[in-house]
């Protein structure tokens, strides 16, 4: 099949702050000029938006950009992006040296620019194959606000919308304080102004994103206050947010969620694991206790409240009595659904030092066991 050279396929990977960020950047193609298309054949550009939050998330990059290994490939330009392209810098053109280019995620602003020169070096090669140049962006720090600011969503009616970028938690596990960098909020003017065009334009469902939402602040605009601003707008018929953390969440953004009429009563509160020792550990700020008494605090406020969260089993030291700690919480907090993890050593983190102990047959038992447990409580949860 003979490939346009102004298609670009972009298959994502991870999360829906990922979900956003690939569709910044199809947002980007477009304004220059390029076409979208899912048919990687069709394509003479090919974009992986990675994930690196676990180990099983990077190998199933690392096994579809194999795909793309030999001659028929090697006329297409390959970008890696995202978060792998921050935590294994040059080194991904190590191991997949099809790939022409990386770029880490404060960098996706630069990624048509940086494909536009590839296809330069590609036509003053005149032979596709013959460019070697390898384009690595992994230095910059803040996105420009202006890529938010484009009007281009994939669904007709629901946008997400980033409200923060980064994570200045870094709890002991996790990657993304490494890879994405520290919280950065978005100004609430420059929020209001992308929502405020994104129902011009149709959108009718909003989600609000960061890793930690309920850490916004800008200007003195706090997340409740911007929860506020967003409920102002008439032509909302809802939105909710992602995700939130357990230190962070209150009886205040409660009050909210039962009072504002558009947004919806659902909380996603990662409560990671049901043992203190294990909660220390991980940096997460808050006992199991406190967690208990702020999921009873949600229930009693918001009524008819969603509640999901998150959990990780295995990780480093944990042992059965701890377990059995995260097995009894679940039992104890009858979330609407929980999403398992089995735990995974992270590079930069500080939990990397820590001896990976449990071993991987135990993690799926313990996985298994959580799943099964989960089963019996979780309703259908309406997105
Ligand atoms: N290992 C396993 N799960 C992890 N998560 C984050 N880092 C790791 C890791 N190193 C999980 C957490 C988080 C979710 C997005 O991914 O549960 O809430
Ligand atoms: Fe990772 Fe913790 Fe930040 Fe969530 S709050 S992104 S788990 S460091």
């Amino acid at each position: 099949m003979k490939e346009d050279k102004k298609k670009v396929f972009i298959k994502n990977f991870g999360c829906q702050m990922n979900v956003r960020d690939s569709e910044v950047i199809c947002g980007l193609f477009k304004k220059e000029g390029y076409k979208l298309t899912d048919d990687p054949k069709k394509a003479a550009i090919i974009l992986f938006n990675t994930c690196s939050v676990r180990e099983h998330a990077e190998d199933k990059v690392w096994s579809e950009a194999g795909r793309y290994k030999g001659s028929q490939a090697s006329k297409k330009i390959i970008g890696l992006i995202g978060c792998m392209a921050q935590n294994y810098k040059e080194k991904i053109f190590q191991r997949c040296p099809q790939v022409n280019f990386a770029v880490g995620p404060s960098n996706i602003h630069k990624i048509p620019l940086i494909v536009k020169r590839l296809s330069k070096a590609q036509d003053a090669a005149k032979s596709r194959d013959l460019i070697k140049s390898r384009i690595h962006e992994t230095n910059g720090s803040i996105r420009p606000e202006e890529i938010y600011q484009n009007g281009f969503y994939q669904d007709k009616e629901h946008a997400y919308v980033v409200i923060s970028e980064g994570c200045s938690n870094f709890c002991s596990y996790c990657i993304v304080p490494h890879v994405r960098g520290r919280l950065h909020n978005r100004k609430h003017r420059d929020i209001i102004k992308e929502i405020k065009l994104a129902l011009e334009r149709g959108i009718k469902r909003i989600t609000l994103l960061g890793q930690n939402v309920n850490a916004y602040r800008s200007k003195g605009v706090d997340f409740v206050k911007l929860l506020e601003l967003v409920n102002d707008f008439k032509d909302l018929k809802g939105f909710s947010f992602l995700t939130s953390h357990p230190k962070d969440a209150d009886r205040r953004l409660f009050q909210a969620m039962q009072g504002l009429e558009r947004l919806k009563k659902y909380l996603h509160l990662p409560v990671q694991s049901g043992s203190d020792r294990i909660l220390k550990l991980m940096k997460r700020g808050y006992s199991r206790i406190s967690y208990l008494n702020l999921i009873d605090s949600y229930r009693k406020i918001v009524k008819n409240g969603v509640l999901t969260t998150d959990v990780i089993v295995g990780f480093p030291t944990e042992t059965e009595e701890d377990f059995q700690q995260t097995h009894n919480l679940i039992r104890q907090a009858e979330f609407d659904a929980a999403y398992i993890f089995k735990y995974s050593a992270r590079p930069h983190t500080q939990a990397i030092q820590y001896p990976d102990d449990v071993s991987r047959q135990e993690k799926e038992r313990r996985h298994k066991i959580i799943l099964d447990l989960q089963k019996d409580f979780s309703r259908r949860v309406k997105k």
